[in-house]
């Protein structure tokens, strides 16, 4: 499947994104009234997420991911630019909007071992959401729903009375996952969920997410660090750099003909079975560290790592361009 099959012309997006950007206030630099200190986190981003479809959001640590993820389910205030969910804008939900529309939008947790309560049965933590949303009036009338759950991410039918260390690090993110579904979402913004598994089983993970996107037609942003990890699932794919996106593409264009250094870079990183392929592939290393998010550069942010830069990107930001049909980019040389 490509990404092609989700951009049908008149497929109305069910997530957009209009030139997000998130500033933190990180106070005063010194004690005494010093400079404000601000945190760019995320700026002017735009992309669409149709239904169905999942885009995969890759970048370093720090780039801005989970903040755009948080930022579009309403978990941390939008700076500037808009989020429209199913054509509604959102960019300013208040309490009781965000509380709606978690029926429809959910979190996928990095870390299947600190985000579930260590207390709880696996039976509450799933209902839990069918609890607070009065979809059950107690748990008795949960055990049903959680069972037909926690069969629908292939774990056994006991598994609702035991408590998470009874599980594994796979297991627990499918306990994960079973929660996220409880309330019929539409849309998952999954923040790295495989990250902090064993690499033999981060196949199974996805491969169960990819199912349950085919039998519910479940849109995604799938967040992760690199690009091996998100291949199979992402029918596009958006590389972010220091708050920014720099290229976003159909996902074969990402891996067969990428056009930012950055997302080339990133490629270099990745194995590819083929030998052939792997030294056809251009090599490019990218030596430094990304800008300080508390005073990035005018500019491309890309600047100071850029094998290709000229006074033009020290003097004016890129944006995305059309480079291909399906593939843009934002990048004055290349
Ligand atoms: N609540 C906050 N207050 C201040 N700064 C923040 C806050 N949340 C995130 N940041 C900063 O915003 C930037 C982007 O962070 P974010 O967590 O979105 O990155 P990320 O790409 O998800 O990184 P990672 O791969 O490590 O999860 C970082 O510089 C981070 O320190
Ligand atoms: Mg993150």
């Amino acid at each position: 499947m490509t990404g092609q099959a989700h951009n049908r012309p008149g497929d109305s997006p069910l997530v957009a994104v209009k030139d997000l950007s998130v500033l933190f206030d990180a106070g005063r630099a010194g004690f005494w009234g010093g400079k404000r200190l601000i945190v760019h986190a995320v700026e002017k981003v735009s992309f669409d997420i149709h239904p169905g479809e999942t885009l995969g959001l890759v970048g370093e640590s720090g780039s801005g991911k989970s903040t755009t993820g948080r930022a579009i389910l309403g978990r941390v205030p939008v700076s500037e630019g808009q989020i429209f969910f199913q054509g509604k804008e959102i960019t300013h939900a208040g309490k009781n909007q965000v509380r709606e529309l978690s029926r429809d939008m959910q979190l996928v947790f990095q870390d299947p071992y600190a985000s579930l309560n260590p207390r709880m049965k696996i039976i509450d933590i799933v209902a839990e959401p069918l609890l607070v949303h009065g979809v059950v009036k107690n748990i008795r009338e949960a055990a049903k729903e959680v069972a037909r759950l926690l069969e629908l991410v292939g774990l056994p039918p006991d598994a609702g009375a035991r408590y998470p260390h009874a599980f594994s690090g796979g297991q627990r993110q499918r306990v994960g996952i079973a929660r996220a579904l409880a309330l019929k979402p539409r849309f998952i913004v999954a923040d790295e969920p495989v990250s902090a598994l064993d690499v033999s089983i981060r196949a199974q993970v996805v491969n169960l997410m990819q199912d349950l996107q085919s039998q519910f037609g479940l849109s995604y942003l799938f967040i992760a660090h690199d690009l091996a990890v998100v291949r199979h699932i992402s029918h596009r794919i958006a590389i972010m750099y220091a708050g920014n996106i720099v290229e976003l593409a159909d996902r074969d264009l990402i891996y067969d003909a990428p056009v930012h250094p950055y997302t080339r870079a990133l490629l270099s990183a990745v194995p590819v079975p083929d030998p052939p392929v792997q030294r056809a592939r251009q090599r490019i290393t990218c030596p430094g560290e990304p800008p300080n998010p508390l005073n990035p550069p005018s500019g491309c942010r890309f600047q100071s790592r850029c094998p290709y830069v000229t006074q033009t990107c020290r003097d004016a930001a890129p944006v995305l361009t059309q480079r291909r049909s399906g593939q843009r980019a934002a990048c004055w040389n290349c």
